[in-house]
């Protein structure tokens, strides 16, 4: 890949470091920064006139949590799982907000017991399983918005054809049986998608749900006090993406809040950012393993992980950039395709550039893999999950996930005797 830009914020490991962390702890590995971790969580909190809640679906390494919690982050945890893994961490569980389109009486027994800060409803089955429970906390309603993001159909949540919230026609349905069952409904929320590379689309559930909410108030009397704009700014992947800055991001959407509410209603605003505030922040580390040139003459690099560590590729034909640790020294590149080590053509990246004389043993690391990669992780081809190493802001380096060992891997079997 080409230099870094200046306004690139991206994590790279330095060619002396990828060595030294590969020689002691192997490959695959993540490598996340604490420095742009912290940096970027605190662009948030300092842009955000409201609750910055860090979307942990991005990653829940304990560490990760506990950094975003730090900088003054709350957790959106989105299964009874990753509520969990924010309590693991030691973030109070009135710091996480509940999210799901299907959470199970179980889950949400959990959370109301642990004492969850918020809980963002998102269909008529969940009210009434709520109504069970108590003390409930504050509540919102996802609300499907209608936008069409301009970003990749899997990750695109707030257009009107989504399994995701409240219908806008059915939410005032929602707020009168809330109200009817006396439960403590507080606001809106709305997620758009993600990867937005400019504020356009999330504005525009922004207004949505502030049009609902003025509407409300005229016509039901229901104050809203909470209003959510979920997460969904982008990060760059490749060079060729160009996110818009964090704080001309908050700026528009909150801009557009405050124009729309004309001063009739003052809630506190809230807002997800999960993918734009790690992705950048973490690399991983592969060694090459064998390179070999097909039959079409196309130059295959095999590394040691692949669709295991990182589906993204695979799910969304994600592309990312590159940077090589080759011990050959010279300059010369040529087009190569790199392939996982899984029984399944899983092509990381194809037709991307490579030193000539490539060889077993060289590494490689993959930029902005901080987000959706570790929580997205299988044991495919039974491949342990790999760890992760936090560098330090000291420069330090630590484990924070150990790689997963082959007994823990097993340890679900059961060979009944009589088999
Ligand atoms: C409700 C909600 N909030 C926040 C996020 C985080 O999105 P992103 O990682 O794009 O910021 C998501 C992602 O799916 C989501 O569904």
């Amino acid at each position: 890949m080409s230099p870094l830009a200046a306004n690139d914020t991206r994590f790279v490991v330095s060619d002396d470091l990828a060595r030294d962390l590969a020689a002691r702890f192997g490959t695959p590995t993540y490598v996340l920064s604490e420095r742009i971790l912290r940096e970027r969580a605190s662009r948030f909190v300092s842009a955000w006139p409201g609750d910055v809640s860090f979307a942990s679906k991005a990653n829940n390494t304990w560490s990760v949590l506990k950094i975003a919690f730090s900088e003054g982050c709350s957790i959106d945890v989105a299964s009874e799982g990753e509520l969990r893994a924010a309590l693991g961490a030691g973030v109070p569980a009135q710091a996480c907000r509940l999210h799901g389109n299907n959470k199970s009486l179980q889950e949400l027994t959990f959370a109301v017991n642990q004492g969850v800060g918020k809980i963002i409803v998102d269909c008529f089955e969940e009210i009434e399983r709520l109504k069970e429970l108590s003390p409930l906390p504050v509540l919102l309603l996802r609300v499907a918005p209608g936008v069409d993001p301009k970003t990749h159909h899997k990750i695109s949540t707030g257009q009107a054809d989504t399994k995701f919230g409240f219908a806008v026609r059915d939410v005032e349905k929602a707020v009168a049986r809330c109200r009817e069952l006396g439960m403590p409904l507080a606001g809106l929320h709305c997620h758009v998608g993600s990867q937005l590379l400019d504020a356009e689309a999330q504005v525009a559930g922004a207004e949505t749900l502030v049009e609902l909410a003025v509407r409300l108030k005229k016509e039901m009397g229901f104050v809203t006090t909470h209003l959510n704009v979920g997460g969904g700014l982008g990060v760059r992947y490749t060079n060729g993406d160009e996110p818009v800055a964090i704080e001309d991001y908050c700026r528009d959407i909150v801009n557009a809040i405050r124009t729309g509410l004309k001063g009739e209603l003052d809630p506190e605003l809230g807002m997800e950012p999960g993918r734009s505030l790690v992705a950048e922040a973490g690399v991983t580390l592969y060694t090459v393993g064998a390179v070999k040139t097909a039959a079409n003459g196309r130059v295959y690099v095999a590394v040691d992980g692949g669709l295991s560590d990182n589906p993204r590729p695979a799910l969304y034909g994600s592309k990312y950039d590159l940077v090589w640790h080759a011990s050959s020294q010279g300059t010369a590149s040529h087009t190569v395709t790199v392939s996982g080590k899984h029984c399944e053509t899983d092509t990381l990246f194809p037709d991307v550039q490579a030193p000539v004389g490539l060889q077993a043993g060289d590494l490689v690391q993959i930029l902005s893999t901080g987000a959706y990669n570790s929580v997205m992780a299988s044991n495919y081809n039974a491949l342990p999950r790999p760890a992760t190493i936090l560098v330090r802001e000291d420069g330090r380096t630590q484990v924070v996930q150990v790689r997963e060992q082959y007994e823990s891997m097993f340890v679900r079997e059961s060979v009944p005797e009589d088999l």
